[in-house]
């Protein structure tokens, strides 16, 4: 298994899942697989919802802190496309058809092409990753992904020598997606995010198409996404339809939007305020008046093991 647990010093004794636990959470989610995820099979180039069903998961690393409950993590959104406010997208993004879903693989590759997601994935094996996930607003939660390494699936379109970084974009379909229909949306559609390939590469980059033993709900970026934990979670782009290998850094959308609010790199990094509000700390979520859970934010969001991805660079210019 590729996650690292964290370092002892960073595990308060209260924070640690109790093996049992742990254990009835793993057949818990056998079930669910083996129910379905509840989304409507059809087409070929869709995921049915059978297609959980009776995969072998590889076990996620605990890394010793409570997962937030999934009700939060499903109904407490960041999905531009659908508005701008936390309900928005569970109230709208059912709107959104994943039936049929294509992506289409293309610029630095010796095999591009448009694939059905159902063929894109064959013969990927699936991994449960247990991550952090850190919004630049500054909550953050931790989420059991259902995914696979990131380079697996580029690896397919055999990039070319020229490739040097990798760029996603979301689905564009104002019909479906209502927050793309305004006149007053802070950022402009499509979404679009990049990584350095080999960013994209080191082993904790995944895409995912699950979380909580099922599907992905719509509204976390059903049937494609990204996770990269170790960065803020707008690079953390949703329902992918384009992937694109580059020999130049690609646009990315909030740093189009505000640059000198948002970076290419958005590497969490406590030492490097948002222009409006600190990144020292966290609210880990649930929190709330009462109880603010607010925690201390970790340099690269505690996955130290990224690092020298990054040596030799001024962080703070390259935020
Ligand atoms: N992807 C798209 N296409 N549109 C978005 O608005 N928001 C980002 C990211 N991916 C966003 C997106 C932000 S700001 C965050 S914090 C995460 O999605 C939230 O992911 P979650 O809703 O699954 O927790």
């Amino acid at each position: 298994m590729l996650i690292k647990a964290p370092a002892p010093r960073d595990v308060r004794p209260s924070e640690i899942t109790p093996e049992t636990v742990y254990r009835s959470r793993r057949r818990f989610m056998a079930q669910a697989l083996a129910g379905g995820a509840g989304i409507a099979a059809g087409s070929a180039l869709a995921l049915p919802s059978s297609w959980l069903e009776g995969r072998e998961l590889a076990p996620a690393a605990a890394i010793g802190e409570e997962t937030t409950p999934e009700r939060l993590a499903t109904e407490y959104n960041n999905f531009y496309e659908f508005g701008t406010d936390k309900d928005d997208p569970v109230s709208h993004a059912h709107e959104m058809s994943i039936d049929p879903w294509t992506v289409e693989v293309s610029g630095e590759v010796a095999r591009p092409g448009k694939v059905g997601i159902e063929d894109l994935l064959a013969g990927i094996d699936l991994e449960e990753r247990i991550y952090r996930l850190r919004c630049v607003e500054a909550w953050s939660m931790v989420i059991p992904w259902i995914g696979f390494p990131m380079k697996k699936l580029i690896e397919r379109f055999e990039p070319t020598a020229n490739a040097k970084y990798v760029e996603f974009q979301t689905l564009y379909r104002p019909d479906e997606m209502r927050g793309q229909r305004g006149f007053f949306t802070s950022i402009d559609f499509p979404y679009v995010e990049g990584l350095r390939l080999d960013e994209a590469y080191h082993p904790l980059a995944i895409f995912a198409v699950g979380m909580y033993g099922k599907l992905l709900p719509n509204q976390n970026g059903a049937p494609l996404r990204i996770v990269v934990p170790w960065k803020y979670g707008f690079k953390s782009i949703k329902s992918i339809v384009s992937i694109r290998l580059t020999e130049r850094e690609p646009r990315t959308t909030w740093n189009v939007s505000a640059p000198h609010e948002y970076g290419f790199y958005a590497n969490v990094n406590p030492m490097v305020d948002h222009p409006r509000w600190s990144q020292a700390t966290e609210r880990r979520l649930p929190s709330s008046l009462f109880s603010p859970n607010r925690i201390d934010t970790r340099m690269f969001n505690g996955y130290d093991e990224v690092a020298s991805l990054y040596s030799g660079m001024d962080l703070r210019l390259l935020y």
